[in-house]
């Protein structure tokens, strides 16, 4: 049984439940990304991986061995956390090297990592230098390269990215994407609440909803199939128009759910919803259009392009062939 295996896992704090039971096998070498509304246990999960809180009931292996109680030192794990926490007397080189120091490794040991590190993590011109004259990307990356020093089995991050503009992001998740490349063997378990993040890296994705699991899948198997309203509302930005009443009793289900990319717009008449625009966003690539449909939420279409449509307007738009999701009552899809 190697990779990590959570079985049953719950978590009380006191009398508040907030992990009822997840069951989750990670192999080696996958990258799992951990998604699900704020509050849902993202963190608390990693953190019981970790070793960081107490685990209050079920069984969990790190290749093989259960960890439940062991302390997260002897557990081959290394977690970055969203605030980095550098030293800030130290340089970017000591930052790495600090853990493999106090772990009494050799010299030439310690500067073999950290120098293979900084190499992946394009660092090397960076060594001697404070945190302070780095940018917010380059000190996670130094974050980063201390937890690839440890050279860990499994690798844990909650929300690494998050502090960083949208252009470091970017550049930093594609680091991420290349070290996880580069290290065939080791786990990955991410947390975030960016959806390209998770498209992107991830091998497969667990969707978590108040303490339990909703699906877990890869990236396409959740965008396509999703299992549940939850998931279907949650997978994809702009998230899924989903339509009730008399709009979903015509394609004999309780909820019809659309995504904006797979609307196409038929003219100001003849598609099969038509609406007012309300609002429009021209972003250069794309517009996004939403509609005043009546009864239910505002209906958002995205379009190549810049849109010709303006607020006001009537347009009329029509579902792409195949692409529209049908659910019952109970959330879950409706068979065909
Ligand atoms: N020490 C604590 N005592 C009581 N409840 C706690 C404690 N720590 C966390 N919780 C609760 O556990 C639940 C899960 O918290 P967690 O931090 O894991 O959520 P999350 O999914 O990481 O959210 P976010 O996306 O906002 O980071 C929340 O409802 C939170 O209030
Ligand atoms: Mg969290």
């Amino acid at each position: 049984m190697s990779g990590v295996v959570l079985k049953n896992i719950r978590k009380s704090y006191g009398a508040v439940h907030v992990i009822h039971g997840v069951d989750l096998e990670v192999q080696k070498g996958e990258f799992v990304v951990f998604v699900g509304p704020s509050g849902c246990g993202k963190s608390t999960l990693l953190r019981m991986i970790a070793g960081l809180e107490e685990i209050t009931g079920g069984e969990m292996y790190i290749d093989g061995e259960q960890v439940n109680d062991i302390p997260p030192s002897r557990r081959g794990i290394a977690m970055v956390f969203q605030s980095y926490a550098l030293y800030p007397h130290m340089t970017v080189y000591d930052n790495m090297a600090f853990g493999m120091r106090i772990a009494k490794a050799s010299a030439e040991e310690i500067e073999k990592r950290v120098k293979a590190a900084a190499d992946i993590l394009q660092l090397t011109p960076y060594l001697d230098r404070l945190p302070k004259a780095l940018s917010g990307g380059q000190r996670q990356r130094v974050a980063i390269g201390r937890a690839i020093v440890r050279n860990p089995k499994v690798f844990l991050f909650d929300e690494p990215l998050s502090n960083l503009d949208a252009a470091l992001r970017v550049a930093t998740r594609i680091e991420i994407a290349k070290l996880h490349e580069s290290m065939s063997d080791a786990i990955m378990i991410y947390v975030t609440h960016d959806q390209v993040e998770a498209m992107t890296l991830a091998d497969r994705i667990v969707v978590l909803s108040a303490g339990r699991i909703e699906q877990v899948g890869s990236p396409l198997e959740l965008y396509e199939n999703p299992q549940s309203l939850f998931v279907a509302g949650f997978i994809g930005s702009p998230k899924m128009n989903l339509l009730h009443g008399a709009r979903a009793a015509s394609f004999n289900c309780s909820t019809v759910g659309i995504r904006p990319e797979h609307l196409e717009i038929a003219g100001h008449t003849g598609g099969q919803w038509t609406g007012t625009v309300i609002h429009t966003e021209k972003l250069g690539a794309d517009s996004f259009l939403y509609l005043d449909i009546g009864d239910d939420e505002p209906m958002t279409v995205r379009e190549n392009g810049t849109t010709k449509y303006n607020t006001g307007d009537t347009v009329s738009v029509k579902a792409l062939d195949g692409k529209v999701h049908r659910f019952g009552a109970d959330g879950k899809p409706v068979k065909v």
